[in-house]
């Protein structure tokens, strides 16, 4: 077991009840002058935005609004509200919407309270030193944004996907009513249940500095969200189910199941940026279509944590040798990405890349590790290229 900090500041207002509690949390924090900022419209559809603004007003708020955030949020976003947020004095960034929108806030709040390019920080070649404080109305149990301390932008330069990670841009609070993602496509909650799981596969499969509650932690929110999956496929409407999910999302990134640990894989996330990065796909789906791919690449190397996982969280019976016990457990998660309606290679995720692509995506991903990635086992990029070529195939 390693030494560990863990840090989740992020005060959560959770339930039914809970946007009657915005007007308040602003007040607390102070929110004078107010950048809103959400995506591409379904917050307004849904009524959401309406209530916001009303809480906002009730706050004694002065607000500007930025919306059109895009899945996968753009760099070029970003430098508009930066330029918002400092001809406009704001102080406060309120983002009302998942990932993408919290991670875009965050991105303004960095370029606001630094000199400088904001993309620095993401291209990896300086440290922000401050942020504005971000709030937000989670609409969408997947990224887990809404507590961690990581924020991925895509430069439309280059199209490239990258990721900043500092304590700075934990959002202040999170409210979370789980109402609000019943309006999701059952593919953005199948998507966003896989972008939990993997949070928590990324520091579970890890060699090194394994905590026995750490594991235990990480497997019951594994089986939850599995379970729960299963029921909003058929009932998106199951307030407990969409609860469950919702918090699972939080936890799952807030760092609470990587406490103890090396810190973690990563190299799926690493692989679906690039992805993500040239394609533009959903990151859940991209992390689904290469995990089968990595995890039989790398399972050999960490069959303990194989093993264990096949065993505590998909069940299988621990009857054959660790190895096919390990192999099973592999399948039974291929079994139930495909239950959900995820794809499991390139092709269900309708992308086809070129032998130059491949190499690209292979070499920058190794890069972003400074050559190499991964704990389970370390990737360069000619195996992240292999596992790439081999997520082609899977069947
Ligand atoms: O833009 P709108 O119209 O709101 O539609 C969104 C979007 O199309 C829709 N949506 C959200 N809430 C909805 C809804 N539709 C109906 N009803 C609702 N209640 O869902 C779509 C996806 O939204 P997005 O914010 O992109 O989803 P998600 O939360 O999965 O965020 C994905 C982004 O987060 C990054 C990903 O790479 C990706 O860019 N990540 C951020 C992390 C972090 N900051 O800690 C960690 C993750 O590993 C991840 O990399
Ligand atoms: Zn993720």
């Amino acid at each position: 077991m390693y030494d560990f900090e863990y840090y989740a500041p992020t005060k959560v207002a959770f339930g039914k009840d809970s946007l009657s509690k915005l007007a308040g949390l602003l007040s607390e924090q102070g929110a004078r002058r107010v950048l809103l900022h959400y995506g591409g419209g379904s917050a307004e559809r849904s009524g959401l935005l309406a209530i916001v603004r009303s809480a906002l007003r009730e706050a004694g708020c002065t607000v500007f609004e930025l919306g059109g955030v895009k899945p996968n949020p753009r760099l070029s976003l970003v430098y508009e509200g930066i330029e918002l947020c400092k001809r406009e004095n704001i102080g406060f960034i309120l983002a009302v919407g998942g990932g993408s929108v919290i991670d875009s806030a965050k991105a303004i709040g960095y370029g606001v309270a630094n000199d400088g390019d904001v993309w620095d920080f993401y291209a990896g070649t300086r440290k922000p030193s401050a942020c504005l404080p971000v709030g937000v109305v989670l609409t969408i149990a997947a990224a887990g944004s809404e507590m961690s301390n990581s924020s991925v932008i895509t430069n439309e330069n280059g199209w490239l996907k990258r990721s900043c990670n500092s304590n700075y841009a934990r959002p202040r609070f999170a409210v979370m009513n789980p109402v609000l993602t019943y309006t999701l496509p059952a593919y953005q909650t199948a998507c966003g249940c896989t972008d939990i799981l993997m949070h928590t596969m990324e520091r579970y499969f890890c060699s090194g500095g394994n905590m026995d509650l750490t594991d235990a932690l990480a497997e019951g929110l594994m089986r939850t969200v599995i379970a729960n999956a299963r029921i909003l496929k058929t009932k998106p409407d199951d307030y407990d189910a969409r609860a469950e999910v919702m918090w699972a999302s939080s936890l799952s990134h807030n760092g609470l199941t990587g406490c103890g640990n090396s810190g973690g894989d990563w190299a799926v996330h690493g692989i679906e940026h690039e992805l993500g990065g040239l394609y533009d796909v959903a990151h859940g789906a991209g992390l689904a279509a290469v995990w089968t791919a990595w995890a039989e690449y790398v399972y050999a190397d960490c069959l303990s944590r194989f093993y264990k996982f096949a065993v505590n969280v998909m069940g299988v019976r621990p009857d054959g040798t660790r190895e096919t016990v390990a192999l099973e457990g592999i399948e039974a998660f291929k079994s139930f990405l495909k239950d959900i309606g995820m794809p499991v290679n390139l092709k269900e995720l309708g992308v086809s890349p070129t032998d130059g692509q491949f190499a690209l995506m292979a070499e920058q991903c190794a890069a972003t590790g400074g050559g190499k990635k991964g704990s389970a086992k370390i990737l360069y990029a000619a195996d992240i290229e292999k596992i790439l070529r081999n997520a082609e195939k899977t069947v």
